[in-house]
């Protein structure tokens, strides 16, 4: 038990040496990751079936508190920074990530504003310029770290907002004679869209999911007849979301023709690149960014592609300043502190309080260097073509063993980027079921098979009203020996589950 009496902070010499205690913690986690499940196998509450419910009143020794993360947290966890973790964009730690990650924690700053710590700010500047660069973004366009890209999609839509609603800012929207305004985005688009129109008062009801072509694009026809059949409603057409690389099968929507239409209309175009954005740091991949010159806003997560440990998410809007005159306030408090300013952040969005999260981005991005990020993006892509190639050559004609059990599988979506999703369609030996709802279930229950197998993990999403599995390669721990392996869990879960 610690002194109670004592008012001040841990002993110098005390600190170092729980400091090394954690370094090695890390190093060990980091070094033996691989021995851990990846998921746990238990129904909800083994956390806190073990922990108090009441709040401690004496201070525990730093000791203690570690051997429980090792006991309760640990095993309890998820961990998403597993070779074997393969589900969502499988993003990934690094330890030069985690380096920056634990140099913010002794700072400590807020980077409100340019005067509450001018190095914060000045950095944010720099390293949101460094990827507007690497993107091959035109300068006219400024950005501002949030912490998610649904965040990020919810304040550039109020920039949307209040171009075509002046003054929404100082009066609302209520007792306005104002229309009902529309958001577009394509029925494989984020959910993040429906929480922005929830948000801004704009009504989920409000965005319409327009359809996508066999590639899971938005269909830039439908998208243009929708916005036409909702201005003769009397709606006005407010935003259109356009994704470059969807949740589900990382597609790519054909941003250049989205931005003619919304050009034309005078209709906001929000481009979320949360995950595929990052992939135009490629040359072979540049096309992607055909016509993002043409968008108001531009949303990237370096966290999921780009190597930051969550959260880093970057915002770019075309004029930044719209951005700041729908947000700057400055309340009597802060005067003093906003004079002079290079940039106050607290102005680019409703946060005032914000994380040094620039430092973390520019440890990762200094260590790995364009080079390093390129190749690294480029192993991913090459392991997903790898499991493509295992998913198309995996033929039951091919097999010596013709009495064994036999799964099959199909490719459910075109792979793109670093996203394989596919589909188990029956067994060679026992038959394939015609019915695809037992098929759903049974993709279902072999996704869930595995996970509670604690030997990968990996996601099911459903692509045309069909249940299909969906694997991300994003881990740099994540190698070709570990793709054979979860194929042959696959393989072998599926064998299992197989209809007699
Ligand atoms: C395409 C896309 N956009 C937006 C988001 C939301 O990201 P965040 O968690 O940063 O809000 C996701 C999340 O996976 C996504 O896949």
């Amino acid at each position: 038990m610690k002194d109670p009496q004592d008012v001040g902070d841990t002993p110098p010499e005390e600190f170092r040496k729980q400091l090394h205690e954690l370094a090695d913690w890390i190093a060990d986690f980091r070094g033996n990751i691989e021995s851990l499940r990846v998921a746990p196998n238990e129904k909800t509450g083994p956390v806190l079936a073990q922990l108090p419910t009441q709040p401690p009143e004496d201070g525990e020794p730093f000791g203690k508190i570690l051997s429980d993360v090792d006991r309760l947290i640990v095993p309890g966890m998820v961990h998403w920074s597993h070779p074997m973790f393969l589900g969502y964009f499988g993003w990934t730690i690094t330890a030069p990530g985690i380096l920056g990650e634990i140099l913010s924690a002794p700072l400590n700053v807020n980077a409100m504003t340019w005067r509450t710590c001018p190095a914060a700010t000045e950095l944010e500047t720099v390293v949101i310029d460094w990827l507007r660069q690497w993107l091959g973004l035109p300068d006219d366009f400024g950005g501002v770290v949030y912490d998610t890209a649904s965040v990020g999609v919810m304040h550039a839509l109020a920039v949307a907002r209040e171009q075509i609603a002046p003054s929404t800012r100082k009066l609302g929207l209520t007792n306005r004679d104002l229309p009902r305004f529309r958001i577009y985005t394509s029925n494989q688009a984020h959910s993040s869209a429906e929480k922005t129109a929830i948000a801004l008062g704009i009504g989920e009801e409000n965005v319409i999911r327009v359809q996508s072509d066999e590639e899971f694009r938005m269909d830039v026809g439908s998208l243009g007849k929708t916005i036409a059949q909702d201005q003769q409603r009397g709606f006005q057409p407010m935003a259109v979301v356009a994704t470059v690389g969807t949740t589900s099968a990382a597609s790519v929507d054909p941003i250049p023709e989205i931005a003619k239409i919304c050009r034309e209309q005078k209709i906001w175009l929000h481009i979320d690149g949360a995950y595929g954005g990052g992939f135009a740091m490629l040359p072979e991949y540049r096309w992607i960014s055909g016509g993002w010159g043409m968008a108001d806003s531009i949303v990237i997560n370096p966290h999921k592609t780009l190597f930051v440990p969550l959260d880093f998410s970057v915002l770019y809007v075309r004029d930044l300043e719209r951005l700041r005159r729908v947000f700057t306030l400055v309340p009597e408090y802060l005067r003093g502190d906003t004079v002079e300013a290079e940039k106050n952040y607290m102005d680019y969005g409703i946060q005032l309080g914000r994380r040094f999260r620039a430092l973390k981005a520019w440890v990762i991005w200094r260590s790995l260097g364009r080079a390093g990020i390129v190749a690294r993006l480029r192993e991913q892509i090459r392991l997903a073509n790898l499991l493509t190639h295992v998913i198309k050559t995996d033929n039951p004609e091919t097999i010596e063993a013709r009495q064994s059990v036999r799964s099959r599988f199909e490719l459910a979506a075109p792979v793109s980027m670093g996203v394989v999703c596919f589909r188990w369609v029956g067994s060679a030996r026992r038959g394939v079921p015609t019915n695809e709802e037992q098929l759903d279930k049974l993709n279902s229950e072999l996704v869930e098979r595995i996970n509670a197998s604690g030997r990968a993990y990996l996601t099911q999403t459903t692509l045309r009203g069909r249940t299909v599995m969906r694997i991300g390669f994003g881990n740099v721990l994540t190698t070709e020996e570990h793709l054979r392996e979860a194929w042959q869990l696959i393989r072998e879960t599926a064998d299992a589950l197989s209809p007699a």
